[in-house]
């Protein structure tokens, strides 16, 4: 009993350690003292029914306080310790340090060529149209006879068009739109029509078998080729700049007449000569015309009454220009080094960052 109770004054010594452990030593602590099986306060207690009765009680009290001590002593550094990890600079053996760099996350972007879509149908919006949308796999009616093609005419031929089946193929152009929307709605019309096409090109710097293209369609009372030029002039501005200067050149397409190439001054090097522009200080950009007057009738419009323009251009190709970017392929291969040099914050962000 003596033994016992100079066991009990020894182990009260060890509260001292406790303020000063770290996590492991304290576990330690925990198990030696209190320990289930092995803990030394453990055992004195455990011992208490084989003392005699005034023995189990002066043993028995001071055993017991000091339990309570040990418990209250653990507890209390318990906390500190928890207490400090979350403070800035972290406790023993592992905080928060909140002058860490977040870690990086990828943020998403629109690839260059929606962007360049977006802006131009933004820009056409702002000059009064509206966007029209039109089926992907095409009759040959409305791909080419519509659209006044002659019967021979190499497009409509298998070797250089997709075809589906017997007189369905994947529309070669945006063109097509035009003629559903004159057979839609009546006159006036201006709309603008954005979507994929198909032809049996090869895979090179510059032909891809799929391709974006932009379609533009004014049709009303008195259209003439000065709304054209005045239209696709302001269109060239806005894009490219204030500065940028606009030329038109003889071209020919079955579905307007006259029909004409717009070139623009070239935005890499402002006219004076660069490889973009191939020297020449001029890019072209869209093809456009007057709406033939056989295509209105196909429509059912009279074409004593109404006249009309079409535009038709390639957002791959203007990016390119625009960017002076070598291969059109870049845009098909997904390759995030190229992509995201366009994508105006997308990339590898500072932490937790969404798109804005
Ligand atoms: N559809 C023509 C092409 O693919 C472009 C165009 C559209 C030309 C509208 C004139 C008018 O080349």
């Amino acid at each position: 009993m003596r033994d016992l109770l100079a066991a009990v004054t020894a182990l009260r010594e060890r509260l001292g350690e406790i303020p000063q452990a770290d996590e492991r030593r304290l576990q330690d602590l925990k198990t030696e003292i209190l320990g289930r099986k092995a803990g030394a306060l453990t055992k004195i207690l455990g011992a208490l029914p084989d003392l005699t009765p005034a023995d189990r009680k002066a043993v028995g009290a001071t055993a017991n306080v000091l339990k309570r001590d040990f418990e209250a002593a653990f507890a209390a550094r318990e906390r500190e310790l928890a207490r400090a990890a979350r403070a800035p600079g972290g406790g023993a053996g592992g905080g928060a340090d909140l002058t860490m760099p977040g870690r990086a996350t990828w943020r998403g972007g629109l690839h260059l060529v929606t962007q360049v879509v977006d802006e131009i149908y933004d820009i056409f919006r702002e000059l009064g149209f509206t966007r029209a949308v039109g089926p992907e796999a095409e009759t040959e009616w409305y791909n080419f006879g519509a659209l006044n093609f002659p019967k021979d005419h190499p497009a409509i031929d298998a070797q250089d068009s997709f075809y589906l089946g017997e007189g369905v193929l994947l529309r070669t152009h945006t063109s097509p739109v035009q003629v559903r929307t004159m057979e839609r709605f009546p006159p006036p019309i201006r709309v603008v029509s954005p979507g994929q096409c198909y032809r049996r090109d090869p895979f090179d710097p510059s032909h891809s078998p799929v391709f974006e293209q932009i379609e533009g369609l004014v049709v009303d009372e008195g259209v003439s080729f000065v709304d054209l030029k005045a239209t696709l002039g302001a269109f060239a501005r806005r894009f490219f700049g204030p500065d940028t200067a606009t030329r038109f050149s003889p071209s020919y397409f079955p579905f307007t007449e006259p029909s004409a190439d717009m070139q623009v001054s070239c935005s890499v090097c402002r006219g004076a000569g660069c490889p973009t522009c191939k020297h020449t200080g001029w890019m072209e950009i869209l093809g456009s015309g007057m709406v033939h007057p056989a295509v209105l009738e196909n429509c059912r419009l009279d074409p004593e009454r109404y006249t009309g323009f079409a535009f038709g251009m390639g957002p791959h190709r203007i990016a390119m220009v625009r960017h002076g970017i070598p291969d059109i392929r870049l845009f098909f291969e997904s390759d995030v080094r190229f992509l995201s040099q366009f994508t105006g914050g997308g990339g590898w962000g500072r932490g937790g960052g969404s798109a804005p």
